[in-house]
This record gives C-alpha cells, sequence and structure tokens, in this order.
C-alpha cells in the first residue's frame, strides 16, 4: 500500500525516496509513505496558515458538522481501520477495534464541546465600561503522535483542535503512519475544507524542527517519551509557543489488604497487559499489602498464564508482538536485572523470536524491591513487578518515589482508604477499582515529568483556546 503526504488538500509527495513500514508480528513490508522533511513540512504549514482564518470563522456548529461526519466515517470503516493498525502496529484485533471506537469517541465528544466554548463578563470597577473574557482559537496546531496509540492520539488532538478552530498539521510515526494517512483520507471524506489538516510523514528531526521553529506554529501537542519532550519543550522557547506534552509513566498499581481480590486481578490484568504492557498509563509496577500477598498472586498468575501471545491478527491473540527489538531488550534487560538481584519469576521470564520479529510471554515477577531497575524505569512490555508493602502509607510513598506522575491504580473496596490513597498519590489520573480509566469525556495528562496540559474532557480543548480580555469604554 502506497500512501502520501496530504497537504493543502492535495495527496503529494510520490516522486521522494520511500519508507518501508514493517508489520511487527511478520516482519513483511505492509505499506510506504515518502520521507518527508522541511520543505515539505513548511509547505504543511503554510497551507494550514492560509486555510485557518476561514476555518477559524465558521461557527462552532458548522464545524462540528464535519467532525460528526468524520465521526461516522471512522466507525463505518472501523474493521479497515483496526486491521490497518493490527498490521502496522501489532495489537491483537479486538484491542485495535476497541481503539477505533475510542478514537471516535474522541471526535463525537469535541464535535459536541466545540459549541460550548464560553466566555465570560465581569463586573466592571468603574461605571461606563463592560467587561468581557472571550475565547479564540490558538491558530496553526502542529501534532506529533506516538506509535503505540495510531489513531487514538492522532483523535484526541485533533478533534479538540478542529473543533476550537485551530487548522492542524500532523506528524504521525515512522513506525505506523498508515493508519494516521488512512484518517486523513477519511477528514478528507468527510469534506473538511484543504489546508485544514495537513499530514507528512518522514524524517522525524527534520519535521518536528520546522514545525518548532516556524512562527506560524503557535501551537505544539506531543506525545511521546520525557526525553524527547524536554527537547521540544526547550525548542518551543525560540518562537514561545503554546505547549502540550503527554510524556512518560511509571503507574504504581496498590492492591490494599481489603481490595477485592478477583476484581483487583482483573484491573491488573487489563491496566497491565493491555497492548502488551506498550501504554503510558499501564501499570509499571504492583504493590500488594502483605495479607493478601500469596492469594493476590496466585490468582494474578492462574489468570495471566491463559493470556496468549502471537499475531495480532489471530483469533484468540491478547498479546501481540513488541514493535521492534529495542523495546523487547529493554524488557528484558529489566527482567533478568530484578531476577538477578533476587527476584523469584512466577510466570513467563522470557520472548523470542521469530522472522526478525520480537515476542514476550506475560511474565509476573514477586519479591521485587524498591532498587531494582524495573521499579525505576517504564519497561513498556508485559511485565508485572510485584513489591510487598505492609502499611497505606508505605504504598503512598514507594508510589510517589518517581520523577513521572501520570497514572496510578489503587484497589480497595474501603471509601475511607481508597480515598486516602488517592489523595495522596502525585499522579494525573487514578484509577480506584478501575484498570482502563481513559475516556473522551475526563482529562487525561500527567504531573511531574509526565507533561503539561490534559487531553480529553472540558481541559482537552482549553489546550487549544487563547484567552482575550477585552475592555470596553462605553
Ligand atoms: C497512552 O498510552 O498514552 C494512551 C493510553 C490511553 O489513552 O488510554
Amino acid at each position: 500500500m502506497e500512501k502520501f503526504h496530504y497537504i493543502n488538500g492535495d495527496w503529494v509527495g510520490q516522486d521522494l525516496e520511500k519508507l518501508e513500514v514493517n508489520n511487527p508480528a511478520t516482519g513483511d513490508v505492509v505499506g510506504t509513505v515518502p520521507i518527508g522533511g522541511k520543505s515539505e513540512t513548511k509547505k504543511a504549514i503554510d497551507a494550514a496558515h492560509k486555510a485557518f482564518p476561514e476555518w477559524s470563522s465558521l461557527t462552532a456548529y458548522e464545524r462540528s458538522s464535519y467532525l460528526k461526519k468524520l465521526h461516522s466515517l471512522m466507525l463505518e470503516h472501523e474493521d479497515e481501520l483496526a486491521e490497518l493498525m493490527t498490521i502496522e502496529m501489532g495489537k491483537p484485533l479486538h484491542e485495535s477495534k476497541g481503539e477505533v471506537a475510542y478514537s471516535a469517541s474522541f471526535v463525537e465528544w469535541f464535535a459536541e464541546e466545540g459549541k460550548r466554548v464560553y466566555g465570560r463578563t465581569i463586573p466592571p470597577h468603574k461605571e461606563k465600561r463592560m467587561m468581557e473574557v472571550r475565547k479564540q482559537p490558538v491558530g496553526v496546531v502542529g501534532a506529533i503522535t506516538p506509535w503505540n496509540f495510531p489513531a487514538a492520539m492522532i483523535a484526541r488532538k485533533l478533534a479538540p483542535a478542529l473543533a476550537a478552530g485551530c487548522t492542524f498539521v500532523v506528524k504521525p510515526p515512522s513506525a505506523t503512519p498508515l493508519t494516521a494517512v488512512r484518517l486523513v483520507e477519511l477528514c478528507e471524506e468527510a469534506g473538511i475544507p484543504k489546508g485544514v489538516v495537513n499530514l507528512v510523514t518522514g524524517k522525524s528531526s527534520e519535521v518536528a524542527g520546522e514545525l518548532m521553529s516556524n512562527p506560524h506554529v503557535r501551537k505544539i501537542t506531543f506525545t511521546g517519551s520525557t526525553e524527547v519532550g524536554k527537547k521540544l519543550m526547550e525548542q518551543s522557547a525560540e518562537t514561545v509557543k503554546n505547549i502540550s506534552l503527554e510524556l512518560g509513566g511509571h503507574a504504581p498499581i496498590i492492591v490494599l489488604d481489603d481490595a477485592d481480590i478477583d476484581k483487583a486481578v482483573d484491573g491488573v490484568i487489563a491496566s497491565k497487559f493491555r497492548n502488551g504492557g506498550q501504554t503510558c498509563i499501564c501499570g509499571n509496577r504492583v504493590y500488594v499489602q502483605e495479607k493478601i500477598y500469596d492469594d493476590f498472586i496466585s490468582k494474578f498468575v492462574n489468570k495471566a498464564k491463559e493470556l496468549q501471545v502471537g499475531n495480532g491478527l489471530e483469533e484468540g491473540t491478547d498479546i501481540g508482538p513488541m514493535i521492534d527489538k529495542d523495546g523487547y531488550d529493554k524488557v528484558e534487560k529489566h527482567v533478568q536485572n530484578a531476577i538477578s538481584q533476587g527476584a523469584e519469576c512466577v510466570l513467563g521470564g522470557e520472548g523470542y523470536e521469530e522472522n526478525g520479529c520480537y515476542f514476550y510471554r506475560p511474565t509476573i515477577l514477586k519479591d521485587v524491591a524498591p532498587g531494582m531497575l524495573i521499579m525505576n524505569e517504564e519497561t513498556f512490555g508485559p511485565v508485572a513487578p510485584i513489591q510487598k508493602v505492609s502499611t497505606d502509607d508505605e504504598a503512598i510513598k514507594f508510589a510517589n518515589q518517581t520523577p513521572f506522575g501520570l497514572a496510578a491504580y489503587v484497589f480497595s473496596e474501603s471509601v475511607r482508604r481508597g480515598n486516602h490513597v488517592v489523595n495522596g498519590l502525585d499522579y494525573g489520573i487514578v484509577g480506584w477499582n478501575d484498570g482502563v480509566p481513559s475516556a473522551a469525556q475526563a482529562p487525561f495528562g500527567g504531573m511531574k515529568q509526565s507533561g503539561i496540559g490534559r487531553e480529553g474532557g472540558h481541559e482537552g480543548i482549553e489546550a487549544y483556546l487563547e484567552t482575550k480580555y477585552v475592555s470596553i469604554g462605553l
């Protein structure tokens, strides 16, 4: 499948060198995209800049109708989008379908939320004066998106940006650009005017470099690693861009001794093994109280050992391939480091290579200690390290011992104890008896080095708005 750049309503880049996209489960080449750079990105930004006055002048209702059309098209093409996503990213087909529905839910939510962008009036301090606060779109948005959620991370940015009246240039990841291109094709089919949505694939440093330095780009929205996020933050200083960053996590899961153990096991499985553990908010370390430690582990192992690893297109697959060898090596390093320092592997503990593709079996480590690598770095793989804790406060202390603060989880049936833990956690998202808290209507984002700003919910559209204070003498 050959795909191209979308700039000012045209599919371009046929003459450029091509990047091959591989299926991480088979190694097959499944498509190509052009290797764009600075000059293509500049053209895309110019198109978005030119389209901005007209798009931002439409009523919120007019913009909403385009987004509603896009929403219907995404659902109409659910199977096709899901298959494409599994082929280029590897996640099981049922998860890809879930992601298409999740992505479409952002488009639907923001189609409505755009109609609720309110300003306010302020009581004046003088006679013959009116004071008001108006909201207006921030301008051209540059979006840089990750491979682990090839559709949702674009939809969560594109929908609020367009609903607010912004125009958009997206750089999808080199590993998974095909789903992104298909989404943009659907934007075209939805009749979104030319120049409003633009897409450039290719060299990250050049495309991102132009997005960061070009003064027409007023907002950068990025999902990816903390390391890259910090660089983008530095680069955005030159033209003082509005910036939203959704960065790395290292999510703790706390299981208190009054938890419903079966519910906790299901929640931890959902949080830990969804997307093969390649999710920013997936549980990375589990703290279980001593009274239920053995019982929890035995039930957890019994359930997790049923998970099937393989090609996401095959029926029955629960965990697809790792995205690449680097991802696999990191998982292996974390597991071996923990075992060499005294952790006991009670499930899995190994992976395998097939046709140059890398798979890791669901792995559970018990008696893990705070100093081990896996308790201090994001693993991004299907491994659950478990540490025994005694008190609720000790669990909170361990959970917060990290520079990250994206998501955390607590399992407890007690309102008092659960609430105490929630209050103590320095995290932007907390799932209490809930392993998958993400939803279009809720704010998603992190504290500390996990990022700046929120996506989803009302906060998600605020991120694309400027505040203008107007003082009127009468
Ligand atoms: C992420 O890993 O960043 C996205 C996960 C989600 O939206 O649930």
